[in-house]
C-alpha cells in the first residue's frame, strides 16, 4: 500500500516517521506543499491521501484527485466545511477525519485566554511595556462570577464546560443534541436567545454550517447582557465580523477571543512582519487592547498534532485495506 501525504509541517514530519516506522509495509511519501488542482498529480501511483484543512478544497481540487486515481482521503483535522462535500461524493471518495485528536488543546486556550480578556491582561500588559504600573482603572472581573455560554456541547465544548466548572462559575448551554452528561447537570437551556439573556461569556463550539453562519450578528448582541465577552475558537464565519466590532465600539462587548477569523484563508499561518497585516478588519481586531487575536492556534499543541497525523494515516490504511475506518465523514 502507498499513502501520499500533503502539507506535511516541519513539526508533523516526526510523527509521520514514527508512523512510517511502525507500518514498515506501507510506503508513504509525503510534500509540505498544500493540495492543489495543479499538484494533485503527485499522488498518482498512491492508494491514499492525506491532507489537512488550510485551503477550500473546490471541485476542481477534487476532480484532479480523482484524475489522479485517488479515491480515499483521510483529513488531519475535524473541520469539513472547507470541502465541496457534493463533489467528494459524486465522484465515489471515502473520506475520513478526526473528530477527537485532542478536545483539550481547544478548551486549554479558550479558558486561559477567557480569564486573561477578564482581568483585563492585554491592557495591563500595555500599561507595564510603558512603565505605567498604576492598578486602576485595569480592575478584573473573576471568572468564578460569571455564568457561562457555552454553545456546542461536542467534545470540545464538553472539555471546556469541565474547565470552566473547575473554576467555580455558572454555566448555560445550548446545543440541537442533547449530551446526557451535559443533561444530568441541568445545564441546557432552550433557545439561544435564553442564553444570551444569561450569560455573561459566550463561547462557540459548533461547526460552520449553513444555519450557524453569522450567528453572532447585530441582532444576536442586542440580546445579550451588557459587557459581555464573547469567544471563538471554532470557525470565523460563525461572527459577523462588521457586528462584533460595532459591539466592540459601542461599549456593549467587553471583549473578545478569536482563534479564528471569517477571512483568516490565505492570512492565517504566514509572516506579515515587515509587509503589514493584508486585512484591515482584522488589522483593527488585532490593535485593540480587549481583543485577543491568535492565528487558528487554539489546536496546535504537541499533543494533538501527534495525534492528528497518527490517526489520519491509520484511517486512511484502514480504508486501503478496505476496512472501515475509524471515523468516517458521512458523504
Ligand atoms: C480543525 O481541526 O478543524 C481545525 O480547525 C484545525 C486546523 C488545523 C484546520
Amino acid at each position: 500500500a502507498k499513502i501520499f501525504a500533503y502539507s506535511i509541517r516541519k513539526d508533523e514530519a516526526p510523527y509521520v516517521e514514527e508512523w512510517k516506522k511502525a507500518h514498515p509495509d506501507v510506503e508513504v511519501e509525503y510534500t509540505d506543499a498544500l493540495l492543489t488542482p495543479e499538484n494533485a498529480n503527485l499522488a498518482k501511483g498512491a492508494d491514499g491521501v492525506v491532507t489537512y484543512q488550510q485551503l477550500p478544497y473546490k471541485a476542481d481540487t477534487i476532480e484532479a484527485l480523482h484524475e489522479a486515481g485517488i479515491s480515499k482521503w483521510s483529513l488531519r483535522n475535524i473541520g469539513i466545511d472547507n470541502i465541496d462535500l457534493k463533489k467528494a461524493k459524486e465522484l465515489g471518495f471515502t473520506l475520513t477525519n478526526v473528530p477527537v485528536y485532542s478536545p483539550n488543546a481547544i478548551a486549554e486556550h479558550a479558558i486561559v485566554q477567557a480569564a486573561r480578556i477578564l482581568r483585563q491582561d492585554k491592557r495591563m500588559d500595555d500599561k507595564m511595556a510603558r512603565g505605567d504600573m498604576r492598578w486602576a482603572p485595569t480592575i478584573g472581573r473573576e471568572v468564578r462570577d460569571q455564568t457561562f455560554g457555552i454553545i456546542g456541547t461536542g467534545h470540545i465544548g464538553r472539555v471546556f464546560m469541565n474547565l470552566v466548572e473547575a473554576f467555580g462559575a455558572k454555566i448555560v448551554a445550548y446545543d440541537k443534541f442533547h449530551n446526557d452528561e451535559v443533561e444530568k447537570k441541568g445545564y441546557y437551556v432552550n433557545s439561544l436567545d435564553e442564553l444570551y439573556a444569561q450569560a455573561d461569556v459566550i463561547s462557540l463550539h459548533v461547526p460552520s454550517l449553513p444555519e450557524n453562519i453569522h450567528m453572532i450578528n447585530d441582532e444576536s448582541i442586542a440580546k445579550m447582557k451588557d459587557d459581555v465577552v464573547i469567544m471563538n475558537v471554532s470557525r470565523g464565519d460563525l461572527i459577523d465580523t462588521d457586528a462584533l466590532l460595532r459591539g466592540l465600539d459601542s461599549g456593549k462587548v467587553f471583549g473578545a477571543v478569536l482563534d479564528t477569523y471569517e477571512d483568516e484563508v490565505g492570512i492565517f499561518n504566514a509572516n506579515w512582519d515587515q509587509k503589514g497585516v493584508p486585512d484591515a478588519r482584522l488589522d483593527d481586531l488585532i490593535h485593540r487592547d480587549n481583543v485577543l487575536v491568535t492565528p487558528h492556534t487554539a489546536f496546535y499543541t504537541t499533543h494533538a498534532v501527534r495525534e492528528m497525523v497518527m490517526q489520519a494515516f491509520d484511517n486512511n490504511l484502514l480504508m486501503i485495506q478496505g476496512k472501515e475506518p475509524n471515523t468516517p465523514v458521512k458523504l
